[in-house]
């Protein structure tokens, strides 16, 4: 490989007007709970359900960016990201999730976006990341129809107001952990257990982002917006690629986890093999004549979120109750070779570039961005002569080899377009509370206090110069493992 030669020369330099950007959710970093009419989610009564949630965890104050806008709009800037990713909570906007509009909910993300443009900072919007009205979930959620159509009023009161002014928009955020670890394994809201409902969820959330996307196109007016959806897409690989069991297991997981949401969004259909690896939990009547056509919306970009990969292998007949795999029931998962984050994901950046070369030869006519990578460490602030600082070099070296990653598959021909870390500021981790940090700038939880990890003050040097420098991107290529 002459690539060596290259990185020697100018190190790796990313394509003029690559989007850098970092990424974050309503509910993960808002707080302000109830304030300004918003409405409850269904993470509001999960996490002040008893046991939910790590330590008793919620997102009420969260890292207060409800009140701290203009300071964190300036945080962004001063990291050169060229656009910021962040979701709008939909029970601000319809507190209800159907029935009256709140105007201070609307006017609160009209700040948000007229500051990043006021900053010369792109606004990249999704619309749903997880915090269902818990009013919608109390009908059913997302195993009722119903909630596909609010969604597409709500995505279309946003469009209406923001439309002009938000430059990517993207429908759903990783619909995979909303339906199946959300109905399927309970560990994400609304804490159900059913196959049955993971299924009707997969497909409700699939109508949803169609129906969105509908009626989003018929009132956005920038001319250069582009639309998009987020999947968490499994970078799976066989136990033993010789193996047909092993590689038919592989195929259960991307049919499950992948094709489940790419085949009908992208292509008009639900993948065959789901279906018949399912039926014994459902006919999917559910889906209705014509539903697939709704689904299968034109999109500019596709989002993919990556942070680890999985191998799967042929085992023996098991209940999936209470697991995210519905229907997957001949399916083991190997444990993956470390080195680990916090969370104990695998730290594997030659999984990026597999899913991004897999996800762009199967679906060859969009552009690609990374909707979300990072990792979660302990950090800690020293203090060295009054100043703050928090050293996390394994942050810095997770970042560096999977940007590095990504920088390979642009070489190879895969069309990435822009790159968000997760996250921007260490928030509220979901199941986990505050007790994980995935921010490149470290939150004091006590007094909300900011301070800038070394990884942000890298990755401002990459945002700024578009280019890793020689040095280390050599460092990488000669250092062990499998960068
Ligand atoms: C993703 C979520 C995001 C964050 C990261 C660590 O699955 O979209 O909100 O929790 O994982």
């Amino acid at each position: 490989m002459s690539a060596t030669g290259d990185f020697r020369i100018s190190g790796l330099q990313f394509p003029d007007g690559f989007t850098f950007g970092a990424a974050s959710a309503a509910y993960q970093i808002e707080g302000a709970a109830t304030e300004d009419g918003r409405g409850a989610s269904i993470w509001d009564t999960f996490s002040h359900t008893p046991g939910k949630v790590a330590n008793g965890d919620t997102g009420d104050v969260a890292v207060e960016f409800y009140h701290r806008v203009d300071e964190d709009l300036d945080l962004i800037k001063s990291l050169h990201l060229s656009a910021y990713r962040f979701s709008i909570a939909w029970p601000r906007i319809i507190p209800a999730g159907i029935g009256e509009v709140n105007e201070a909910g609307l006017a609160f993300y009209e700040r948000v976006v007229d500051g990043l443009i006021a900053r010369g900072i792109d606004p990249v919007v999704t619309l749903y990341h997880w915090d269902l009205p818990q009013p919608l979930e109390d009908r059913g959620g997302w195993t009722n129809r119903e909630t596909s159509y609010a969604f597409a009023r709500y995505a279309r009161v946003v469009g209406e107001r923001l439309g002009d002014r938000v430059a990517v928009w993207t429908t759903l955020n990783e619909p995979w952990c909303s339906a199946y670890l959300g109905y399927a394994s309970g560990e994400h809201a609304p804490g159900h257990r059913s196959e049955l409902e993971a299924l009707q969820a997969v497909h409700h959330l699939n109508l949803a982002h169609g129906l969105a996307l509908i009626e989003l196109r018929e009132v956005v007016t920038r001319p250069d917006a582009k639309f998009s959806v987020t999947n968490c897409l499994a970078t799976a690989y066989a136990a033993d690629p010789a193996n047909p069991e092993d590689v038919d297991a592989k195929r259960q997981i991307e049919a499950l986890q992948n094709r489940a949401f790419t085949d009908p969004q992208l292509r008009g259909f639900y993948p065959p093999d789901l279906l018949e690896d399912t039926k014994h939990i459902t006919d999917w009547s559910f889906v209705r004549d014509g539903d697939v056509q709704l689904i299968n919306q034109p999109i500019d970009i596709l989002g993919i979120n990556y942070y680890c990969t999985g191998t799967a292998r042929r085992g023996p007949e098991h209940s999936t109750e209470g697991t995210p795999y519905p229907g997957a029931t001949r399916v083991e998962a190997v444990e993956q070779p470390g080195p680990y984050t916090d969370m104990g994901w695998n730290i594997a950046p030659h999984g990026l570039y597999d899913l991004l070369v897999a996800t762009h030869e199967a679906y060859p006519e969009f552009d690609i961005m990374i909707m979300e990578n990072g990792a979660a460490y302990r950090d800690q602030v020293v203090e060295h002569n009054g100043v703050k600082r928090v050293h996390d070099p394994e942050r810095v070296d997770f970042l560096l080899r999977h940007f590095a990653a990504a920088h390979r598959a642009i070489k190879a021909g895969v069309p990435l377009t822009g790159y968000f870390v997760w996250s921007l500021m260490d928030n509220f981790e979901w199941a986990f509370g505050y007790a994980k940090r995935f921010g490149i700038v470290h939150v004091d939880y006590e007094t909300q206090e900011r301070t800038k990890k070394d990884s942000a003050l890298w990755y401002a040097n990459l945002a700024e110069t578009g280019v890793i420098p020689e040095q280390l991107a050599g460092g990488i290529l000669s250092s062990p493992g499998r960068n």
